[in-house]
């Protein structure tokens, strides 16, 4: 394993390999008070409104993408930035993050009709086994799209779709990253691009511009500049005419925030629904580094120097979700009844977040109505009919007790979009526009 020191941080080769750590209780103890630090805004945003709901803090937004931005534009010349709004598809989300001049990533209907309905201008539609109801809808508005296309097939059935309403279609072929196991599901095969360039090529309506790959949760920048030597060398087998094709490069997303991986297990483990579970402590939470955003626009950039840059002239397109979106949204939810000194329901179950996601994941949760810098076992636990529902198994606090209002910071990512109408209704959005005091 490749073990790389960084501004104190420890990368290994790759996410897979990624070392866990037990987290510093200093380190917590310092995002938790960042969050205390503003209590008396959040318990005043919860005064008369039906909680549970999601918190959606628009200055914080602005700050990840004026980080994230800068720290690529300083590093790669003609950088371009498209949410992928899979990530969060609230609207006030995609809203803002138009505003900030970025474009949107859309992965299907429901989500390409918000970005139109929002009037983006600058639209990637990714994903594979688009429907052909999606492509004529992205045809019809081909001025601000650009199609990924994600087969053969797929090239095909855009062409035919294109060709009938006579319209001319921007496009770019998904390179499959991993041919083995199912990310193999993902794009085309590198050593078929050529041939893809090709076909494409023949037909008058798509134009085929460029490439994309796509690589996930990246705790460094290790995989994707490795991807990015491998587009190099199939890029070197192309013919020069077919390389002039390539106007851009879209290396997607898969940044992950600067935190680090938070679990509640070294291994990542299932929780266990059986009482008793002797290796689990509720105190002790682990870590996983990830790379600060700058390293990993650095180490992209120095790969983009030595392998594409000197065989093509690209622009280079990124696709941030997680990154985005994840200090975008808190949780705000209510105990309503304690059952046990180490046993209370909330109000909100996970079906505000669509999956099971503290039962591996650690995060702090918060009581603003009793807030100290300590943190107490207890089972915090949804109102969902469930054992699974699991928010997490300690506080931070004096004390629990029903009416207290918890806080569960940073949820943004891969949990709004995944919320479910199950057993409990989906609660509201309360927004912190970052006008408030000027209003
Ligand atoms: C094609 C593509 N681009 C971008 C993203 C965003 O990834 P992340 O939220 O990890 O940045 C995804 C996530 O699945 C994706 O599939």
């Amino acid at each position: 394993m490749q073990t790389v020191l960084f501004d104190g941080y420890i990368h290994s080769a790759t996410e897979r390999e990624a070392l866990t750590f037990v987290m510093s209780e200093t380190a917590i103890r310092r995002f938790v008070e960042t969050y205390f630090s503003r209590r008396r805004e959040f318990l005043a945003l919860a005064e008369g409104k039906r909680l549970p709901f999601y918190l959606l803090d628009r200055p914080a937004l602005l700050e990840r993408i004026e980080l994230f931005c800068d720290a690529f534009r300083r590093e790669i010349k003609g950088a371009r930035f498209f949410y992928a709004v899979k990530s969060n598809n609230h609207p006030e989300v995609a809203r803002t993050i138009l505003s900030a001049g970025m474009g949107l990533d859309v992965s299907g209907q429901i989500e390409l009709e918000m970005a139109l309905s929002l009037g983006a201008e600058k639209i990637l539609f990714t994903g594979p086994g688009k429907s052909n109801a999606e492509l004529e809808l992205a045809v019809d508005h081909a001025d601000r799209m650009t199609i990924l296309m994600d087969s053969f097939g797929e090239l095909r059935r855009l062409e035919a779709i294109a060709a009938r309403k006579g319209v001319r279609i921007r496009a770019g072929v998904r390179l499959t990253t991993d041919p083995s196991g199912l990310w193999r599901k993902f794009g085309v095969p590198m050593d078929r691009l050529g041939e893809f360039l090709d076909e494409a090529a023949s037909f008058e309506h798509v134009r085929c511009e460029g490439l994309q790959c796509h690589s996930s949760w990246n705790l460094n920048p290790w995989t994707q500049v490795a991807l990015i030597r491998k587009i190099g060398e199939s890029l070197r087998k192309l013919s020069a005419d077919q390389r002039a094709r390539i106007a851009f490069i879209d290396l997607g997303g898969g940044f992950w925030p600067p935190e680090g991986e938070w679990l509640q297990r070294p291994d990542s483990a299932l929780a266990s629904t059986a009482p008793e579970e002797p290796a689990f402590s509720p105190l002790t939470h682990y870590w996983k580094p990830a790379a600060p955003i700058r390293l990993f626009a650095e180490a992209i950039g120095k790969a983009i120097d030595e392998h594409l840059s000197p065989i093509v002239s690209s622009k280079f397109f990124f696709e941030p979700g997680r990154w985005l979106s994840h200090h975008a949204m808190c949780l705000m939810l209510q105990v309503i009844d304690k059952k046990e000194d180490d046993l209370v329901i909330t109000d909100g179950g996970t079906n505000m977040i669509g999956w099971e996601r503290f039962e591996t994941d650690y995060f702090p949760i918060l009581n603003l109505t009793r807030p100290a810098s300590v943190e107490t076992p207890c089972h915090i636990l949804g109102s969902l009919c469930t054992p699974h529902d699991v928010w997490g198994y300690a506080y931070w606090g004096q004390d629990i007790q029903p009416g207290d209002i918890l806080l569960i910071p940073a949820q943004g990512a891969y949990t709004y979009s995944l919320r479910q109408e199950f057993i409990k209704p989906l609660p509201d959005v309360v927004t912190i526009s970052g006008d408030e005091e000027s209003a």
